[in-house]
């Protein structure tokens, strides 16, 4: 029985850990509305690109690419996806994808 609550306990923290949360995703975002809109509809003048209708796991991918900055080069965008958790990204993805 100590057993099955113990397993139980660490699976529900397991999920809660990895799940993504477009709550906090929607929180997160408001420091990227300035250039990518709040609807993420981009911003030609900053030339930040439109960022509704895309992907979750595109999204998350390109965060973490810019963040590395190996594949992705961006001055403007790294002072901002570089102080983000990995699980940051993942709420911030699932936001996004919902815009
Ligand atoms: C100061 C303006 C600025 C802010 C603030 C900003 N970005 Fe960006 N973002 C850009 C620019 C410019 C690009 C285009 C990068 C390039 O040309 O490679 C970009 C690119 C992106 C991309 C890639 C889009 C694609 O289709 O490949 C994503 C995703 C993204 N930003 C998410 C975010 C998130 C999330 C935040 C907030 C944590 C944020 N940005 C904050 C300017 C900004």
């Amino acid at each position: 029985m100590m057993k099955y609550a113990i397993s139980s306990l660490l699976f529900f923290s397991f999920v809660s850990t990895f799940a993504q949360d477009a709550t906090k995703g929607a929180e997160l975002y408001k420091q990227c509305i300035a250039c990518h809109g709040a609807k993420g509809e981009g911003n030609v003048a900053q030339k930040a690109p439109k960022l509704s209708g895309q992907y979750d796991w595109y999204v998350e991918r390109q965060i973490l690419d810019i963040r590395e900055g190996k594949l992705r080069k961006n001055e403007v965008m790294i002072p901002f996806v570089s102080k983000l958790s990995a699980q940051d990204v993942k709420d911030l993805a699932a936001y996004i994808s919902q815009l």
